[in-house]
């Protein structure tokens, strides 16, 4: 079975409470609920954290090379300018996907630039909680193609 890190960032805790006309009412956890049914659908085996501190993404991120086959990554705030994330999802082998819930690129100009993208297999914005899934789908075409 297909093993799937979802890493949350900074203030995706928060979900629910926080900016409910941009992030919806939805908390992270039913988010992640969700989104492990919709993965067990596809023969996926996901598992999930949240961090505010980037130091502690990044050793998750480190630890998730050779134990997971993919990382769909929300960064928070950090997409816009951790170089240290950057370069420590280019530092593994796993294919990460970025996933934003909110059009990141409708919003203010210091979200247009993800210091992530060109690391990345691709980016997922705008969908909401919906995305995470969609990210689940395209790693899996990713990695099938990969292997053919
Ligand atoms: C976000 C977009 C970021 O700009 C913001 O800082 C977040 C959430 C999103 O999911 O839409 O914390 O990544």
């Amino acid at each position: 079975m297909m093993k799937v890190l979802v890493l949350n960032g900074p203030n995706l805790n928060r979900l629910g409470k926080r900016e409910p006309t941009i992030y919806g009412n939805e908390t992270l956890e039913q988010i992640m609920n969700d989104l492990d049914q919709q993965a067990k659908l596809l023969e996926v085996e996901i598992a999930h954290k949240q961090s505010n501190h980037e130091g502690e993404l990044i050793d998750w991120i480190h630890q998730a090379d050779d134990r997971y086959d993919g990382i769909i990554l929300n960064a928070g705030a950090f997409t816009h300018y951790s170089y240290a994330i950057r370069d420590a999802i280019a530092s593994i082998s796993s294919p990460t996907i970025e996933v934003h819930l909110s059009n990141i690129y409708a919003r203010e100009s210091f979200r247009h630039t993800s210091v992530l993208s060109e690391v990345v297999i691709g980016q997922i914005s705008g969908f909401g909680p919906i995305g995470y899934e969609l990210a689940v789908r395209g790693l899996i075409h990713f990695l099938r193609g990969k292997n053919r």
